[in-house]
């Protein structure tokens, strides 16, 4: 038996990056999918590689609208919603908060905030009904920027860490039938996460940073050394997705490949071995 058999699972911003690859594995798990993806370009690659295996919903998880056509699509194909999976996102630019002009800072706010926060909270609200008919599951996405500094700068740190509190408050408004967690992974491989279009940044991507100095600098960061890829945190949502989770409610798992474990006296060479 498979761990999602039996589970239809949607995946929020599953057109690239982390939400794609929880998509392959989901479906090689036994999960019947549906994704909902804002870019019209990144679902007709998805249709490329899923055919009608997968519903394809065309639509920006902040607007109400389009998350009632979803919901009318998920239940018209599939009768029912056993996990709601949130992996869309947009960065910051990683702009130290002394650089941004004073009158960027509100639309910045709001386009991170809208993205990263409200487009996990109003999903949930739209489908929390049919959630529960199923002993459903919500897994959401942190980031390792949530417990760290400079894993972002100001306001996509504020966001991730706002999940963090969110799945807690979930977890109780909703239990004991829906479970509510979230992962917060350290970095992986194949994101096109763009960066702020209130600073101009829209054009910028994750991919865009020359892989094997990311891989190198990731290398040098994490006891764990590889750059994962999406798939390798894939397990772990999988889980949380799953009604095999019967144990684990309003919690962040930190998927970090060791980043906080960090060494403190040998690696500054002030102390050695004694
Ligand atoms: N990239 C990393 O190293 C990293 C590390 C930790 C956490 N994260 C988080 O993981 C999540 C996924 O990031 P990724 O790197 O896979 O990015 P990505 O850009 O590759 O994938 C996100 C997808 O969401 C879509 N999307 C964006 N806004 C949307 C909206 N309003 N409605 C519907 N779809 C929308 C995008 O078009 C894209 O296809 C994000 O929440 C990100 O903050 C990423």
């Amino acid at each position: 038996m498979q761990m999602l058999d039996g589970h239809v699972v949607l995946i929020t911003g599953g057109g690239s990056g982390l939400g794609l690859g929880l998509a392959r594995y989901f479906r090689n798990e036994g999960a019947q999918l549906a994704i909902m993806e804002i870019a019209e370009e990144k679902l007709a690659e998805l249709k490329a590689e899923f055919g009608d295996e997968v519903l394809l919903v065309q639509g920006d998880v902040t607007r109400l609208d389009d998350l009632t056509a979803c919901r009318s699509a998920v239940l018209e194909r599939y009768g029912r919603l056993d996990a709601l999976v949130g992996a869309q996102g947009v960065f910051d630019g990683n702009v130290p908060l002394k650089q941004i002009p004073t009158e960027n800072i509100p639309a910045l706010f709001d386009e991170l905030f809208r993205t990263n926060v409200l487009g996990y909270i109003l999903p949930v609200r739209v489908f929390i009904d049919v959630l529960d008919e199923n002993d459903g599951a919500v897994v959401l996405t942190s980031s390792v920027a949530a417990y760290a500094a400079d894993g972002g700068g100001l306001f996509y740190t504020a966001t991730k860490g706002a999940v963090v509190s969110l799945v807690k408050q979930l977890a109780f408004e909703f239990a004991p039938r829906v479970r509510v967690n979230s992962v917060a992974p350290a970095a992986f491989a194949n994101s096109q996460l763009r960066g702020p279009k209130a600073l101009g940044m829209q054009g910028w991507k994750q991919s865009d940073i020359p892989k094997d100095a990311f891989v190198e600098s990731f290398k040098q960061l994490a006891p764990l050394q590889e750059l994962p890829t999406p798939e390798d945190y894939a397990p772990l949502y999988a889980f949380l997705a799953s009604r095999h989770n019967k144990v684990m409610t309003g919690t962040t798992v930190l998927a970090e490949q060791g980043v906080l474990n960090r060494a403190v006296l040998t690696a500054t060479g002030v102390v050695d071995h004694v």
